[in-house]
């Protein structure tokens, strides 16, 4: 396998929701987990090589991505990002971890130079958007082996969508949010079709101050016998 094994690890709520409506942070509905259950998410942090989410989670939720609920290493920060629109205040860019942005050939060249000047590494993977194909290998080859996606919907499609996630972690947070227009779990066209479902097997499931803890494994198959 000529990329690394790749974890989608996220917070949802009994109906699938990432957040609290489209546009909200997910730190809010965040605040509901407790101190054992940051242990558990950190602990997955600190079990992998790098941590990956998509530019839009860092404009809404600027989040840190560093491993500071249990001992550990921080993972390499991963952000794809097409235009290298991060803010230039955003967590990703302290000096706790080292980042990589990775953006296309319509990154503006200041953006990537003020990138850069903030320590972060930027990477040109793709036209239009970040193109995974290229990205995956490149990394693996950097000795990315584990990468965990935290996220958001339209990443979490993408590698479902190219069959690159191997592993599912989902912390289910016990509340429903309701709203059609609330992100779920993964975005994008869907696949319309059972016969292109993505099948995951369950490989562990636990609970945790009334969170349910499911880990799920992708099977190769396109659908059960
Ligand atoms: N509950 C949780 O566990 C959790 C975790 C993470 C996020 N969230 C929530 O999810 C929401 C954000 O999700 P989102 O789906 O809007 O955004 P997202 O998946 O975080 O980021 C998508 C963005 O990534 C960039 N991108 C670059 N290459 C891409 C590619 N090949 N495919 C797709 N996107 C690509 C695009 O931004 P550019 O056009 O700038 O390139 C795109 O808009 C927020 O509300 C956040 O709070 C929840």
């Amino acid at each position: 396998m000529n990329r690394p094994y790749v974890i989608i690890v996220s917070e949802v709520t009994l109906d699938g929701k990432l957040t609290l409506y489209r546009g909200a942070s997910s730190k809010e509905l965040m605040s509901l987990m407790t101190k054992e259950v940051y242990k558990y998410l950190h602990g997955i942090r600190a079990e992998v090589d790098a941590i990956m989410v998509g530019c839009e989670t860092v404009r809404t939720d600027d989040p840190s991505l560093t491993v500071r609920y249990v001992e550990g290493k921080n993972p390499i920060r991963i952000i794809p990002c097409s235009t290298a629109n991060v803010p230039y205040n955003a967590n990703i860019f302290s000096k706790d971890a080292p980042t990589i942005i990775v953006t296309t050939e319509r990154a503006p060249k200041e953006r990537v130079e003020k990138i850069k000047s903030l320590g972060a590494e930027v990477i040109f993977a793709g036209e239009d958007l970040v193109d995974f194909n290229y990205l995956l290998p490149l990394l693996y080859n950097r000795g990315i082996e584990k990468l965990m996606v935290e996220g958001g919907a339209s990443i979490n499609w993408e590698f479902i969508r190219l069959g690159f996630v191997d592993e599912l972690r989902l912390i289910h947070l016990p509340v429903i949010v309701g709203g059609e227009n609330v992100p779920t779990l993964v975005g994008g066209e869907g696949f319309k079709s059972l016969k292109k479902v993505a099948y995951f097997q369950i490989a562990n499931y636990f609970v945790l101050d009334n969170n349910f803890l499911i880990t799920e494994w992708k099977i190769k198959r396109l659908q059960p016998s």
